[in-house]
């Protein structure tokens, strides 16, 4: 969060430095099957942010020792291509990749029914091609959706969505100036249908008050986020369907 009181990111009729008010999302796009040799895979457009998601497996654990006798290990790793960002980023993994994958693979864990495949791992690659703010919550979005349209058994969709502050006051998922000169940000993912939240960060404070203001727009908005990955996953059935009985 930067602090720099002369950039004004909300105007006199409480719009916002893009036009959106203060409970509306970025619009947001999800298609799954994008890639053939994945087992599951998806492309989301979130405001700015562009992000490709690979799944593979469930899989054998490997190296061995990794193996839990119980469960699956889910591996996410989050990756942003060297030309996503204005100043191009160092490839490579860092402390801030490293952290986002550990989050996301845990959020995710929470989901996946991990208990059917012993020993086994899925891994998630998540690519941000073009980055704009919220990357994090795009990409577990758009992970889940991977991970469905893969066939992997799961309980739940995860949802990511974020709000935060900015000049005083509680906004919905922060766009990329609003991340820079705002004053907080609070990324979650939570179970669509539980509403349980399985991935919480904060940028920045909140009072109380703001806290609980800022998590019902976000739960709001899961609904919202979770009808476009539902639908995203439709299509990709119904065309399924489509194909049998044409035959
Ligand atoms: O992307 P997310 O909001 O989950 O994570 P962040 O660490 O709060 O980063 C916010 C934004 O800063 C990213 O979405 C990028 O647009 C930008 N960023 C950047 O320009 N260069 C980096 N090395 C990392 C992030």
């Amino acid at each position: 969060m930067g602090t720099a009181s002369d950039i004004k990111l909300i105007d006199e009729n409480g719009l916002r430095i893009d036009g959106r008010s203060p409970t509306e999302l970025r619009p947001i796009k999800i298609e799954t099957d994008v890639l053939d040799r994945a087992d599951g895979s998806a492309f989301i457009e979130w405001g700015g942010n562009k992000i490709l998601v690979a799944v593979y497996g469930p899989r054998e654990a490997y190296p061995k020792h990794t193996q839990d006798i119980e469960k699956a290990i889910i591996k996410a790793r989050y990756n942003m291509a060297a030309f996503s960002v204005d100043e191009r980023k160092r490839p490579g993994p860092d402390r801030r990749s490293i952290e986002i994958s550990k989050v996301i693979s845990e959020a995710l864990s929470n989901a996946v029914m991990v208990e059917q495949f012993p020993r086994a791992q899925i891994d998630v690659f998540i690519e941000v091609l073009q980055a704009d703010a919220g990357t994090r919550i795009a990409g577990l979005t758009a992970a889940s959706v991977a991970l469905a349209s893969a066939g992997i058994p799961m309980r739940d969709l995860v949802v990511g969505c974020a709000a935060g502050k900015v000049d005083g006051q509680i906004v919905l998922d922060l766009g990329k100036e609003e991340d820079n000169f705002g004053e907080a940000d609070l990324p979650m993912g939570i179970l669509a249908k539980s509403g349980k939240v399985v991935l919480m960060q904060m940028d920045g404070d909140l009072s109380a008050e703001e806290f609980d203001k800022a998590t019902e727009l976000i739960l709001d908005a899961v609904k919202r986020i979770n009808e476009i990955q539902r639908e995203a996953l439709a299509g990709k059935f119904v065309s399924l369907a489509l194909e049998r009985g044409g035959e």
